[in-house]
C-alpha cells in the first residue's frame, strides 16, 4: 500500500470513528396522538386533552446527552404546541414550543420535535402553551436520569415515580379561554388532582404508587396548574429532598413541601412504617377555602386502609419562604453542573445589567390586562424568532419597548400600559441579574426558558440596590422557576450564553395568558453554528415567513 493510500485509509477510519462517536447518544422516538376525550376527575364529566388516549400524558423516560424524537399529530380542532418546560435546548430555541419562537401545529396536521438533553438531571414537566389548553390536561412528566458512568449523591432507589399534581376546573379550556379572552378571571378552582385523580376515599380507590416495605424510593412532584400553590405531604412519612429543577440539593427531611407552579422536586421516602395505605396529598395555599387532593400509596401485603385524618397544611407564606431559604445547591455532588460555562462561581462575576421586572394587573377598556413594567405581550402572527431569522423582525416587531426598570411610582394598577410583543434584545454572553418585583397581593411564580439560573433571593418588601447584601452567593440552587410572594421581590442571576430567543412567562396561567411574559433575544453576532443551530428543515413556517426563500445558513467560523 502506498503511503498515500494508507493516509486516506487512515483519515477514512478516523472519519468514520467520529461518526460514529457523534452518533453514540441514543435517540428516543415517540409518536403522539392528541385528541380530545371525557372523563370526570371531580366527579363531573368534563372535555379534556389526551396524549395517546392518556391523561395526564406519558412520562417521557430519558438519560442525558439523549436524542429525543416526538412527532406530535393534532387532531384537536386548534392550533397547539407543547413546551418542554426546563429544558435548556442549548442552541436551539427552535423547539421550545412557544408562540414567540414556533408557529403552531394547524388541527389535522403533524410535526416534530427533535432535541436533546444535556447534563440536566432531574424532574421536569411538559405543557401546552397555547390556546389555555393547559387547563384541559396535554401535560406530563419528563425525567432526565444520569448516565450511567456519572455518580449520583444518594443509592439508587428501589423505583421512581412521577406525582403530577395541579388545581383544576370543571369548566372546559374553551370556556375558561371565554373567560379571559371577555375580560374576566377564570376565577377559583374546583379541586386539585394527582396524576389526574383525586381519591374519594370510600374504600374504592387504587393505589397511584406501591412501596415494599423497608424499601426506598423516588417520587418526582411537580405542580402542573394553572394558579394554586400546592403543598405536598405524605402521612406519616418524611421527605428527603434530593434535586430541583436540574439540581442536586442539600438532602434536608421535610415533613411537606410548597410547590408553586411549574416547580419540579424530587424526593426519596422509605417504606418504614406500619404496612397498610397511606394518603399522599396536595392542598392549595394562600388562598381561603382550602382544596384538597389525595391519592393512595399502598405497602406492598399491607393491611389497613389510610386513616381518614390528613396530615395538616402549613399556614401562612412566611413558612414557605423559610422553606425556600432552606434549599441549597450541594456543591459537592459530583453530577454534571447545569451551566457549563463556569458561571457555577456565579458570585464573583460582575453584573453587567440589572432588570428590575414588576408585574401588574390592569382595566383595559374594562378588560382584565396583566403586564411586566407596563407592557403587557400581545403574540404576533409571525413568531418573533422566526421573523428575526428571516430578518424581517422591523416588520413585526420592535425591540425594547420595556424598559429595563421603571421609577417606584409606576407599576400599580392605575399606570397606562401598551399593548405589544415585548422582547428584549440581551447581548449575547452577559451576565445579568433580574429581579422580579411583585407589588400586588398574590402569589407569582417565574420560569425562564433556554436556561437554568440562580435563585439567590427571595425576600419580603421593595428592592434596592443594598439588598445585594444578601444575596447567596455560594450555594444558590440553579433551577428554571422562582415564586415571588405578595409584596416581595426575587432576585435571579444567569450568564445569557443560549443564543435564542427564550421566552420569559408568570407560571400563573392566566396572566400569562393576558400578557404576562416577554421575550430576550439572545443572539450571537457571529451567526455562527457554533453559537446556534440553523432553523431545522422541518420547522413550521407561518405569517410572513411562509413563503419566504430560507437566508443564508449560519456556519462554523464568523
Ligand atoms: C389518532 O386519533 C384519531 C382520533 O381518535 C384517530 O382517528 C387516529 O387513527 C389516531 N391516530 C393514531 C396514529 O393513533
Ligand atoms: C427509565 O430509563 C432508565 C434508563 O434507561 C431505566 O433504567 C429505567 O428502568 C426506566 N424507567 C422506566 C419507568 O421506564
Ligand atoms: C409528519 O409525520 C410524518 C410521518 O407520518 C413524517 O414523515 C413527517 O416528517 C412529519 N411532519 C413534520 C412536519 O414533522
Ligand atoms: C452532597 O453530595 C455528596 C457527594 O455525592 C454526598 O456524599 C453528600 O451526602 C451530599 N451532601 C448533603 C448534605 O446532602
Ligand atoms: C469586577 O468589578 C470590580 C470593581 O469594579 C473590578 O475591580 C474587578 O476587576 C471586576 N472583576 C472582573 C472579573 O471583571
Ligand atoms: C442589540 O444589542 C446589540 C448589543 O448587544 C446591538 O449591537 C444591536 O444593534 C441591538 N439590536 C437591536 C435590534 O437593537
Amino acid at each position: 500500500m502506498g503511503r498515500g493510500v494508507m493516509l486516506i485509509a487512515v483519515l477514512c477510519l478516523w472519519a468514520g470513528t467520529l461518526a460514529s462517536v457523534r452518533g453514540e447518544d441514543p435517540y428516543l422516538f415517540f409518536t403522539w396522538n392528541l385528541t380530545y376525550g371525557t372523563i370526570s376527575p371531580l366527579g363531573v364529566p368534563q372535555q379534556v386533552i389526551l396524549i395517546n388516549n392518556e391523561f395526564p400524558g406519558p412520562n417521557i423516560n430519558s438519560t442525558s446527552n439523549n436524542n429525543i424524537v416526538i412527532n406530535v399529530f393534532n387532531n384537536l380542532d386548534e392550533p397547539f404546541l407543547f413546551t418542554w418546560s426546563g429544558i435548556q435546548q442549548r442552541k436551539n430555541s427552535w423547539e421550545d414550543g412557544v408562540l414567540g419562537t414556533n408557529c403552531p401545529i394547524l388541527p389535522g396536521t403533524n410535526k416534530t420535535y427533535r432535541f436533546q438533553v444535556k447534563d440536566q438531571i432531574g424532574s421536569y414537566i411538559y405543557y401546552p402553551t397555547t390556546g389555555f389548553h393547559r387547563a384541559a390536561g396535554g401535560f406530563g412528566g419528563l425525567r432526565v436520569n444520569s448516565r450511567l458512568l456519572i455518580p449520583v449523591p444518594y443509592a439508587d432507589p428501589e423505583d421512581d415515580y412521577t406525582v403530577i399534581i395541579n388545581d383544576w376546573y370543571t369548566k372546559s379550556h374553551t370556556t375558561l379561554r371565554q373567560f379571559l379572552d371577555s375580560g374576566r378571571s377564570i376565577g377559583r378552582p374546583d379541586g386539585v388532582l394527582i396524576n389526574g385523580k383525586n381519591a374519594k376515599g370510600d374504600g374504592s380507590d387504587q393505589p397511584l404508587f406501591t412501596m415494599k416495605p423497608g424499601k426506598t424510593y423516588k417520587y418526582r412532584i411537580c405542580n402542573a396548574g394553572l394558579k394554586s400553590t400546592l403543598n405536598f405531604r405524605i402521612q406519616g412519612h418524611l421527605m428527603k429532598l434530593v434535586e430541583m429543577e436540574g439540581s442536586h440539593v442539600i438532602q434536608n427531611e421535610y415533613e411537606s413541601l410548597d410547590v408553586h407552579i411549574g416547580q419540579c422536586f424530587s424526593v426519596l421516602v422509605t417504606a418504614d412504617k406500619e404496612p397498610k395505605d397511606y394518603y399522599m396529598v396536595a392542598s392549595t395555599r394562600f388562598i381561603k377555602t382550602v382544596l384538597t387532593g389525595k391519592g393512595i400509596i399502598r405497602y406492598e401485603n399491607g393491611k389497613g386502609p389510610a386513616s381518614p385524618e390528613l396530615p395538616a397544611a402549613p399556614v401562612g407564606w412566611a413558612w414557605s419562604l423559610n422553606q425556600f431559604r432552606s434549599f441549597r445547591w450541594n456543591l459537592t455532588a459530583s453530577a454534571a453542573r447545569p451551566n457549563p460555562q463556569g458561571s457555577y462561581h456565579y458570585g464573583s462575576i460582575n453584573i453587567t445589567r440589572t432588570l428590575k421586572l414588576v408585574n401588574s394587573a390592569h382595566r383595559v377598556g374594562g378588560k382584565l390586562r396583566y403586564a411586566i413594567n407596563g407592557v403587557s405581550h400581545v403574540d404576533a402572527p409571525t413568531p418573533l424568532k422566526l421573523a428575526e431569522y428571516f430578518q424581517v423582525a422591523d416588520k413585526v416587531f420592535k425591540y425594547d419597548v420595556m424598559e429595563d426598570s421603571i421609577p417606584d411610582n409606576q407599576g400599580n394598577s392605575n399606570a397606562e400600559i401598551v399593548m405589544q410583543a415585548n422582547v428584549k434584545n440581551l447581548t449575547f454572553r452577559n451576565f445579568v441579574e433580574i429581579i422580579f418585583e411583585n407589588h400586588e397581593k398574590s402569589m407569582q411564580s417565574w420560569h425562564l426558558d433556554g436556561y437554568s439560573f440562580f435563585a439567590v433571593a427571595v425576600e419580603p418588601g421593595r428592592w434596592n440596590p443594598e439588598k445585594r447584601k444578601n444575596y447567596n452567593l455560594l450555594d444558590a440552587v440553579s433551577r428554571t422557576t422562582v415564586q415571588v410572594f405578595p409584596k416581595s421581590w426575587a432576585a435571579i442571576m444567569l450568564t445569557f450564553d443560549n443564543a435564542g430567543m427564550w421566552n420569559i412567562r408568570s407560571e400563573m396561567w392566566e396572566r400569562a395568558y393576558l400578557g404576562q411574559q416577554m421575550y430576550v433575544s439572545v443572539l450571537s453576532p457571529e451567526r455562527s453554528l457554533r453559537d446556534e443551530y440553523n432553523l431545522p428543515d422541518n420547522a413550521l413556517l407561518c405569517g410572513l415567513v411562509k413563503d419566504l426563500p430560507k437566508p443564508p445558513s449560519y456556519s462554523f467560523g464568523g
